[in-house]
């Protein structure tokens, strides 16, 4: 695929981390892909090398290594992050420390100069930390050219190209990494650039490398995630089976609007109604997590019982999710544990190699991309997150068929003067609840007593923390005009006007 420019190889030793820096990379426009430290010889003619953190110490016996013959042969920029920066100290003749206690957190970077790797940075600059080993001795030829606000040194330089940073520039606590890694990469010539086009065509090779001619599954919900890859397995031409629940906790037309989407988009998907099956389970429960166990428990159930013998299974599991659960060196092959994603079911087919995650190396914004670039409507792709256990956590106490129906129909009305209001791509998430408290109002000349509705629009970058969005007074009479009209069973409508923390986005 890269013929005359060149890609940034990354070289994995294990770190939490080391697909973010991938990811910077990639944000910085360049093509970078990752390797295990065996398949250096691999690498063809990379246009500049990284060596990434990890867990390990350079002094463990068996610690990973790097063929540094090769390494120098490529001739190109090399970055050694923590332990690729131990490992450099190393291979150039100097030692490194062992030390028992791990520095993690925030410390202040301090260049000797602010040119090359630290051009336009900050004399003093906040970086992330998390290593145990340092170094200690410093090969021949080696410089130090930033320490700490205690003068340890903390980055190091070897001739003209070859550098050594203790922190790590891909998380957003190092305030000027992105910098830093920019100016990495300028050393560097001929870099290839990263195109959504290019990584699709490499994705959907994968996929027809592993899946071949036997038959995939993959459940769809509507969301992004599994929408890009249900897109994705049609576009490689798979024998793949789409399955959509719907567990009757869904919002207002929301199935046939799924159907209709997918069927635009030429992508055959097997709906299973099992709205009564949920609503069955979920009567008289009103404990938060009880109801969110019985619905994950339940959607396990009908999912399976709908694939009976899997032969593959494809999961839209997204980089995010393998970070939380990657911890140790052998992070790179470590299982996405969310939701459903890993059950024993799927872990049992994970062990046979029968689970494709093609996402897996992406975020959010990269998987929009990778929709838009297959014609999946805007729409879809910047739908409002919309939680696994449905309206369920929109709906404290019991969930029964008159409550989600207010719901549903709140909700539509929000979202659809959202839109109008061109408010909608605005907000991280809106949506209507219930609150299940009844109180007394008035309708036509009739008394009332029925339950409220809650309102709830936020912004956020990563749904941890929430603050809820200053919507226009005329937007909201708007929305509590109508739903107070034309909505049976509610006779009050209440903003929300909390924050996460304390408050969380859903109400349960
Ligand atoms: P909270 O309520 O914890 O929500 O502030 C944070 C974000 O996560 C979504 N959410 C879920 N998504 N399955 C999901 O797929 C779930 O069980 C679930 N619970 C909450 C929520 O909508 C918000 O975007």
């Amino acid at each position: 695929m890269v013929v005359s420019k060149h890609l940034v190889a990354v070289i994995d030793y294990g770190s939490q981390y080391t697909q973010l820096i991938v990811r910077r990379v990639r944000e910085l426009g360049y093509l970078a892909k990752l390797y295990t430290p065996e398949e250096i010889g691999e690498i063809v003619q990379p246009g500049a090398v990284i060596l990434s953190g990890g867990p390990r110490s350079t002094s463990e016996p068996g610690a990973p290594d790097i063929d540094f013959e090769r390494l120098r042969s490529f001739n190109v920029p090399v970055l050694g992050v923590c332990y690729g920066m131990q490992l450099l100290n190393i291979k150039t003749g100097g030692t490194v420390r062992p030390s028992n206690c791990r520095e993690y957190g925030p410390a202040a970077l301090i260049p000797e100069e602010a040119t090359g790797l630290y051009a336009g940075v900050s004399a003093s600059s906040q970086v992330w930390m998390s290593h145990s080993d340092t170094v200690d001795h410093l090969a021949e030829g080696c410089r130090v050219i930033a320490r700490n606000s205690e003068g340890v040194p903390v980055s190091l330089q070897w001739g003209e190209n070859m550098f050594g940073i203790q922190f790590h520039p891909e998380v957003t606590h190092s305030h000027e990494g992105r910098t830093i890694l920019r100016n990495f990469l300028s050393f560097a010539k001929e870099l290839a650039s990263f195109d959504i086009g290019d990584f699709k065509r490499e994705l959907i090779e994968e996929i027809r490398a592993r899946v071949g001619e036997r038959q995939v599954v993959c459940g769809v919900s509507g969301g992004v995630d599994s929408t890009v890859l249900a897109v994705l397995l049609h576009e490689a031409g798979v024998n793949a089976r789409c399955i959509f629940v719907d567990n009757g906790l869904l919002r207002k037309d929301e199935a046939l609007e799924v159907e209709e989407n997918f069927r635009k988009m030429g992508v055959k998907i097997e709906t299973v109604n099992a709205a009564d099956r949920f609503l069955a389970a979920l009567a008289g429960e009103t404990a938060p997590e009880k109801k969110r166990r019985i619905i994950g428990s339940l959607f396990i159930d009908v999912f399976w019982d709908a694939v009976g013998d899997a032969e593959m299974l494809a999961q839209g599991t997204l980089y995010p999710d393998v970070i939380e659960s990657a911890s140790n060196a052998k992070s790179k092959a470590s299982v996405i544990k969310t939701h459903h994603n890993r059950v024993e079911r799927v872990l049992e087919l994970q062990a046979q190699g029968k689970v494709i995650e093609p996402l897996a190396f992406l975020f959010k914004d990269e998987v929009r991309a990778l929709g838009a670039s297959m014609g999946i409507p805007h729409d879809i792709l910047w739908r409002h997150p919309f939680p696994g256990p449905g309206l369920a956590v929109r709906c404290p106490g019991e969930v029964t068929r008159e409550k989600l129906e207010i719901i549903r129909e709140s909700d539509a009305i929000f979202i659809s003067t959202l839109r109008k209001w061109g408010w909608y791509d605005k907000c991280w998430q809106a949506y209507a609840g219930l609150i299940p408290v009844k109180t007394v109002g008035v309708k036509g000349d009739e008394r009332s007593y029925e339950f409220a509705t809650n309102l709830r629009a936020i912004v956020s970058e990563d749904a941890m923390t929430a603050d809820w969005v200053q919507l226009p007074y005329d937007l909201l009479r708007e929305v509590s005009n109508r739903i107070l009209n034309e909505v049976k069973g509610t006779n009050r409508v209440l903003y929300d006007v909390s924050t996460k923390p304390p408050a969380s986005i859903e109400w349960e």
